[in-house]
């Protein structure tokens, strides 16, 4: 397999980091990268939601927010792509710089603030799309929209049929006032509107609500309550940290943003856990924080996640990351006893009882 990445990564980095970002997009959109081994081991495979993904292995939101390039990303070896975040309007988003490496650390710090092409643009390339791999769209305000919950329901208007699940995303700590929308009757109101729209759609894709790694107890308790009481179908654990984790060792530490990578795993996946616990199991989670390894994506499924996602990770160790994530938690579920993903799912929680 060639691991281009391997001789283009240092060239890539001599670039700022939006303009490799937008390069390695460029690059996947020429469709001359070739596609990593597509056979999954077959203990990878799980089913949700009423469709079988081949491999957990997913990409975060906020690589592909235009829906670029889902399906070269696919042919890379993710199991599913969540596109987005995408508003009504289009927008350019902070100014820049606003993308950070934290080198030392193969962390992030990005203050986006939703650049996107808005959703008229994102649902004709959806519509464009020819092959048959999951894709989520992740859905999000316009930053100067004041009526919030306005906003997701013309984004599940309009990308709800095109998509394969929807991501409600009150957690990007760049936009304004956005997070607060994780209150408890903010969020009922918000995912009440946003299901009323789904259901006057001839096909309703799963729902699902995606949460900042910052939040008390209260409010993990609160956003539970909720999302069971309203019929969500999963929930996305975590987005980027306002907090500063660890011994950060960049001195891009102290750039405003949402932080990501080796240093978000903890935080995230103990509230991942936290969140399996609230919910007895009865939700879907998406495990997403921090993940470069193999064991990292094990230890997001035994904490709870039935799926995995990544981003910073392939900023530092491009595509074939994917492949060796994907060897390596194989192996460590058949270590394990493990038939199927699906029997790990929370495996920590039933072994403490
Ligand atoms: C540059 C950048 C842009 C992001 N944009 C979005 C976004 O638009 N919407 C979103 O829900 N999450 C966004 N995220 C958060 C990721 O989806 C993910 O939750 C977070 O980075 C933690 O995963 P990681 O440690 O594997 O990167 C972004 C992350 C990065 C690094």
């Amino acid at each position: 397999m060639l691991d281009y990445y391997r001789f283009a990564g240092p060239l890539i980095r001599l670039l700022s980091a939006e303009a490799a970002h937008n390069l390695s997009v460029a690059i996947l959109k020429t469709g001359l990268v070739p596609p990593q081994p597509r056979a999954d081991d077959p203990a990878l495979k799980i089913a949700l939601w009423g469709r079988e993904f081949p491999n957990p292995i997913g990409l975060a939101a906020g690589y592909d927010k235009n829906a670029e390039v889902p399906d070269a990303l696919l042919a890379q070896g993710f199991g599913f792509v969540e596109i987005g975040t995408v508003t009504p309007e289009p927008q350019p988003g902070n100014p820049k710089p606003r993308l950070f490496r934290l080198v030392e650390d193969k962390a992030v710090i990005n203050r986006m603030g939703f650049n996107n092409d808005g959703m008229q643009r994102v649902a004709g390339r959806l519509a464009r799309r020819r092959c048959a791999g999951t894709v989520g769209v992740n859905l999000g305000k316009n930053k100067t929209t004041e009526d919030a919950a306005a906003d997701y329901e013309k984004g599940a208007r309009v990308l709800g049929p095109l998509s394969d699940y929807l991501v409600i995303n009150v957690s990007s700590p760049n936009t304004p006032g956005l997070r607060a929308l994780q209150g408890r009757a903010a969020l009922e109101d918000l995912v009440g509107r946003v299901r009323r729209v789904l259901s006057e759609l001839p096909v309703s894709p799963p729902l699902l609500l995606k949460i900042a790694p910052d939040l008390t107890d209260q409010d993990q308790r609160d956003i539970v309550d909720v999302a069971l009481a309203a019929g969500l179908d999963g929930l996305v654990v975590t987005n980027t940290t306002i907090a500063r984790p660890g011994e950060l060792r960049s001195a891009n530490k102290a750039e405003t943003g949402g932080l990501s990578g080796p240093p978000l795993f903890d935080p995230s996946t103990r509230m991942l856990g936290d969140i399996h616990r609230l919910t007895g199991g009865r939700l879907p989670l998406i495990g997403v924080g921090g993940v470069t390894t193999g064991a990292q994506a094990y230890a997001k499924i035994r904490a709870g996640a039935s799926l995995v996602q990544l981003y910073t990770a392939l900023i530092y160790h491009g595509t074939a990351q994917v492949t060796r994530i994907k060897r390596d938690l194989a192996a460590l579920l058949r270590r394990d006893g493990f038939r199927k993903l699906s029997d790990a799912v929370g495996a920590d929680h039933a072994s403490v009882g």
